[in-house]
């Protein structure tokens, strides 16, 4: 099976559709470890609950942004991943970093990108007057949130919607298309390269799903 090592800084609840359809068997991959950049993050709690090994590696006992990333390089090659999985890992990634996993990390970003990279996406979409917003997922590239897409899934903005509600919809979204993307990289059926993603043979799942 495919190793893979996640990254998180809070809540965990991509870490959670990995771990459930990976015990249901839909998704064949072996989760070697979890790591956080937040001590209190709850997706290691999730992660211990499945038995899963955890680190906490913290930014704040660097002086710097590569000796940190070195560090979690470091600790992530213990587990010689195919391939890393950012789950709302809330910290930028130095361009060294990224180029040591090109083709190999994955990031799930709320928005439909290029629309809003960076935070509070579903903020902003309200505010941009948006009728439509949703997820993506890319290949994560040295510039931030500009990887090369391989899915995104959408949802239309109703005029009563808050960035809460619109989060809540796009979470649902996030747990659907997440693990369906992990295990296309599992299967081989999502490659890169050059700085594209190319799918093969890949029937998408629902409209809203492209
Ligand atoms: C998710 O909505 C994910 O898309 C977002 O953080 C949340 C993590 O939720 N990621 C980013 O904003 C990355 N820039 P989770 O901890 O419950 O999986």
């Amino acid at each position: 099976k495919p190793a893979v090592v996640v990254l998180i800084s809070g809540s965990g609840s991509n870490l959670q559709a990995l771990i459930d359809q990976s015990l249901c068997g839909a998704l064949d991959i072996e989760i070697k470890a979890v790591i956080s950049n937040k001590a209190d993050a709850y997706g290691l709690e999730r992660a211990k609950n499945a038995g899963i090994p955890t680190h906490f590696i913290s930014h704040k006992d660097f002086d710097s942004r590569e000796s940190f990333d070195g560090a979690l390089k470091f600790l992530i090659e213990q587990y010689t991943p195919n391939l890393v999985v950012l789950a709302g890992f809330m910290r930028i990634l130095t361009e060294e970093f990224t180029r040591s996993y090109e083709g190999k990390m994955l990031n799930i970003h709320p928005s439909l990108l290029p629309k809003f990279k960076g935070l509070d996406t579903h903020k902003r979409a309200i505010e941009a007057g948006e009728s439509e917003h949703g997820v993506s997922v890319h290949f994560v590239s040295a510039e931030l949130d500009a990887g090369a897409v391989i899915i995104q899934a959408r949802t239309n903005v109703e005029t009563h919607d808050t960035p809460e509600s619109l989060a809540k919809k796009v979470h649902a979204l996030e747990h659907k298309i997440y693990p369906l993307s992990v295990s296309w990289f599992a299967q081989k059926r999502i490659t890169y390269n050059a700085g594209k993603a190319f799918l093969d043979n890949i029937e998408l799942p629902e409209t809203g799903v492209t």
